[in-house]
């Protein structure tokens, strides 16, 4: 049996929701619908291909100036989502984790949420991160105004600060960096995603759209993946996560 490099974590930027209705004479919320479409189908995909953590960003800090139609759609969508999809959700040993302000999401979409972390907070199969209200410049000025305040306050010496104390500040803390960073609808850019995590990612971005992003989708990024060296500034590859092939 041939053993193949497997992503440990992949990050998702969904885009092409807007698009993808547009095409379809579709309103941008009805976009965002058929984007919840591909979910079930990629966390099969990447369960048993061996991921065992996959993030994805379902609402960033700047989507709040978007429409307040659009933007109510989305929540009420999240909270369908995570309502419809936690007996699957657990049922496959799927632990749901959520980084971002969450203190800013609507109530029902906020009480959504909140039962599905706790309902699904013991299982130890994939980590699905939902990355809500999320930006990484903010995620990183949050950092550095916890190291300030526990340095203020005499917890902390300034001069032990270091990258991994950064690190156990931000909101993906405990959590590997993305080995894989996938972003759909054509644009090749971070938008404010996991900056400092993805400093050594591996990105595959691809046109196809949100909504159609399927199984096959998936395994060709991996496999673009797998082809792949990652040396991590070192002169050659240290040595990589690998899962048996099936
Ligand atoms: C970007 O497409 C997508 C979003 C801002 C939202 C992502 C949300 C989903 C995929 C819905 C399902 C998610 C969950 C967790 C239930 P866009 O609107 O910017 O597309 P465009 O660039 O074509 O306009």
């Amino acid at each position: 049996m041939s053993q193949l490099p497997v992503p440990q974590h992949i990050a998702i930027i969904m885009d092409g929701n807007g698009r993808w209705a547009a095409r379809r004479g579709l309103s941008r919320s009805e976009g965002h619908q058929a984007g919840a479409e591909p979910l079930r189908a990629l966390l099969t995909a990447a369960r048993k291909a061996g991921v065992k953590y996959l993030t994805l960003y379902a609402f960033s800090t700047e989507n709040w100036g978007r429409p307040e139609e659009e933007v109510r759609g989305l929540f009420e969508l999240l909270s369908k989502y995570l309502k419809s999809e936690l007996d699957e959700l657990l049922a496959t040993g799927v632990r749901l984790m959520a980084i971002g302000e969450l203190e800013d999401l609507p109530p029902l979409a906020a009480e959504a949420l909140r039962s599905a972390l706790e309902a699904s907070a013991d299982n130890r199969g994939l980590t699905l991160t939902l990355a809500l209200s999320y930006g990484s410049r903010a995620e990183l000025t949050r950092a550095a105004r916890l190291l300030a305040a526990e340095a203020a306050a005499g917890r902390l010496d300034p001069r032990k600060i270091d990258e991994q104390a950064l690190e156990d500040r931000l909101w993906t803390a405990g959590q590997p960096a993305p080995d894989l960073l996938i972003r759909t609808g054509g644009d090749m850019r971070l938008s404010n995603f996991l900056l400092w995590q993805c400093a050594y990612a591996e990105f595959y971005f691809t046109p196809t759209l949100w909504p159609d992003f399927g199984p096959e989708d998936f395994e060709a990024a991996l496999a673009s993946y797998r082809r792949r060296e990652r040396r991590f500034g070192l002169a050659e590859s240290p040595g990589l996560p690998t899962a048996a092939a099936d």
